[in-house]
């Protein structure tokens, strides 16, 4: 079942995936500051108009043609509302979605955050041409992830060799451990 915060951006990226995007961004900001994990995920991909946009969230609503309900999408405002949040969801036909969600950090309803390396390394290995950027930010410090730059730097090995996708997991959470950890200069 759905756990952990992780899981739930999981499938709202797997939506900008089946949408076509060729990038997607992901904010998180995760301060215990403001009591808040808040994040947005956006996408290029084909967009919704308003009608579907307006409906998107609802349990029911999906543009699937096979028997699975849809679910991602509210999924993540149920949760959102359950653990003294928000959400948001905006999208323009042919430019792009952007979902935007939080939760109160301190809400006992609030699951963890789960595991960002391997929800990345998930996403990535279903399509290696998608770009994503990662921006990860908390009261001390930020880390950001790009695939941009990971692609240059690889010169042409592929993105889905397991050492790659090993080393991109273990980047990341390595990454976001550090910001957690980061002293204020
Ligand atoms: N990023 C997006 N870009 C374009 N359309 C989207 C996007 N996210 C969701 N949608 C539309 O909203 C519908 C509902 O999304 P939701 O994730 O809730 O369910 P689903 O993807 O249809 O099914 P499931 O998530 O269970 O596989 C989708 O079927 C799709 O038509
Ligand atoms: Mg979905």
């Amino acid at each position: 079942m759905m756990e952990d915060l992780a899981m739930h951006i999981l499938e709202i990226l797997m939506n900008s995936i089946k949408a076509g995007a060729k990038l997607i961004t992901l904010k998180i900001k995760d301060s215990l500051n403001d009591d808040i994990i808040e994040f947005s995920i956006e996408d290029d991909g084909k967009g919704m108009d308003a009608e579907m946009a307006a409906r998107a969230a609802d349990p029911f609503t999906t543009s699937r043609t096979t028997r699975r309900i849809g679910m991602g999408l509210a999924f993540m405002k149920g949760l959102a509302e359950t653990c003294g949040g928000s959400f948001q969801l905006d999208s323009t036909p042919g430019v792009g979605t952007i979902v935007k969600a939080s939760v109160q950090k301190l809400n006992i309803d609030t699951p963890e955050l789960g595991d960002l390396g391997e929800m990345m390394m998930e996403s990535i290995q279903s399509d290696e041409k998608i770009d994503y950027v990662l921006e990860y930010t908390t009261d001390y410090g930020q880390f950001v992830f790009d695939t941009r730059i990971i692609k240059e730097e690889l010169a042409g090995v592929s993105l889905l060799e397991p050492e790659i996708l090993i080393w991109i997991k273990e980047y990341i959470n390595q990454g976001i451990e550090q910001a957690k950890e980061d002293t204020q200069q």
